[in-house]
């Protein structure tokens, strides 16, 4: 039989796929080191702690462990992530909480509330691309904000960009791609701003927990908890795998992502939320965050001596102080689709930067993970990629 002709709807166009997601079968030759996945470190799992949790989790609960429950997520959870807000400065509510299948779900419910054809979206330039790829489906019109220490740019306000904008969608410390981390008195001029303008702030804060000496200013949430649609993940302080996110808002806007999160998968499995509460009420994270902060750290700091020694002038790249990217800038006219494709015949790979732009992408950049990686195997893919920048300039 011939195979049946696919009609995908329009919007299918518009959602990129991954380039990472696309090289994974490279990824996983032996000898090939991957600096381009975002992948949590598995030493970082706590695998002992789940395996017991879920253990007791359906030894003593069973029947409950595994039927279906409510939209929101399970109680448990939600008083666990509502304290710890709480215990950040923000006086939070369990149903201030929405538990999500990942953080990727959120942007995926958030896109479907708000986006819309022709929409403004207020982006920051490069921006995390899974956010793009979710919102890029519902058509809408990317504004690329300039940030700095003071808050918006005086440009983008001369600008008007960001009257009318239905939301920003934030990254404030320990971005993805870039590493980079917003000033306090930067996040509390954004408040002010999306106060005045009337914008609802969408905060995404994966990275958090994972600096190396200090941590990041307090949430955007802080300085604007009305409008402000706050989501973070599991997926970076116990294991990407249990698929675990979560929505902190206003209750309005709770209520409107539990609706359409009905419509999408009923739930959040029932199971992995209540083993989830278990292994974060144990107080594991005392000791399980000093640890991880450490691996990184470590990490981090080998590929920042790494590309010192090994990259040639006129590249520059980002200085993390938590998180898992490093985001390099090479001298135009360089393009690192072009450098990827020789880094792979050496048996590197990283991540082109054009994917991570909402809008005139700059091919020159690439962002660096080190997060899976051993200092030894960073300092060998850093100086491949350093002997093919020198030989490409
Ligand atoms: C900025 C950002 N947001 C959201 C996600 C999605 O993470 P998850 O769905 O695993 O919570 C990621 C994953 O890397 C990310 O970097």
């Amino acid at each position: 039989m011939p195979p049946a002709t696919l009609s995908p709807a329009a919007r299918t166009y518009r959602v990129q796929g991954s380039v990472i997601r696309s090289l994974l079968k490279v990824t996983q030759q032996p000898g090939v080191i991957s600096l381009g996945g975002g992948m949590p470190s598995p030493a970082s799992f706590p695998i002992d702690a789940m395996r017991a949790a879920y253990d007791a989790e359906l030894a003593e609960n069973g029947p409950a462990a595994v039927q279906y429950s409510t939209t929101e997520g399970e109680l448990c959870l939600r008083e666990w992530i509502a304290e710890r807000e709480t215990a950040k400065g923000v006086p939070t509510d369990p149903d201030d909480v929405l538990i999500t299948a990942g953080s990727q779900q959120a942007l995926d419910l958030l896109a479907k509330a708000f986006v819309e054809p022709g929409a403004p979206v207020l982006v920051q330039s490069p921006t995390y691309l899974g956010a793009l790829q979710a919102f890029s489906a519902f058509e809408p019109d990317y504004r690329v904000v300039g940030i700095d220490g003071e808050g918006f740019r005086r440009e983008t306000i001369e600008a008007g960009l960001t009257d009318g904008a239905r939301f920003m969608y934030i990254m404030c410390n320990f971005q993805n791609p870039t590493g980079g981390t917003l000033t306090e008195a930067c996040l509390r001029a954004v408040a002010e701003r999306a106060r005045l303008d009337d914008f609802w702030l969408v905060e995404d804060d994966p990275y958090g927990d994972l600096w190396y000496r200090t941590p990041p200013p307090p949430s955007l949430r802080t300085w604007a908890p009305e409008r402000t649609i706050r989501m973070s993940s599991f997926s970076k302080i116990l294991a990407p795998g249990l698929r675990l996110g979560y929505v902190v808002a206003p209750p309005e806007a709770i209520e409107l992502l539990a609706r359409l999160k009905q419509a999408t998968d009923l739930q959040t499995s029932t199971l992995t939320q209540r083993a989830a509460a278990r292994v974060l009420r144990s107080g594991i994270l005392t000791e399980h965050l000093p640890r991880i902060r450490e691996i990184y750290a470590v990490q981090c700091a080998a590929m920042l001596e790494a590309l010192e020694a090994c990259m040639p002038s006129g590249v520059s790249w980002s200085r993390p102080e938590g998180g898992m990217f490093v985001w390099v800038t090479l001298p135009e006219p360089l393009d690192s689709l072009v450098l990827l494709k020789a880094a792979v015949e050496r048996g590197v790979i990283f991540a082109p930067g054009n994917g991570f732009y909402a809008v005139e992408p700059a091919l020159n950049t690439l962002r660096l993970s080190f997060s899976t990686v051993p200092p030894e195997k960073i300092r060998t893919a850093v100086g491949i990629l350093g002997k093919l920048i020198r030989e490409a300039i």
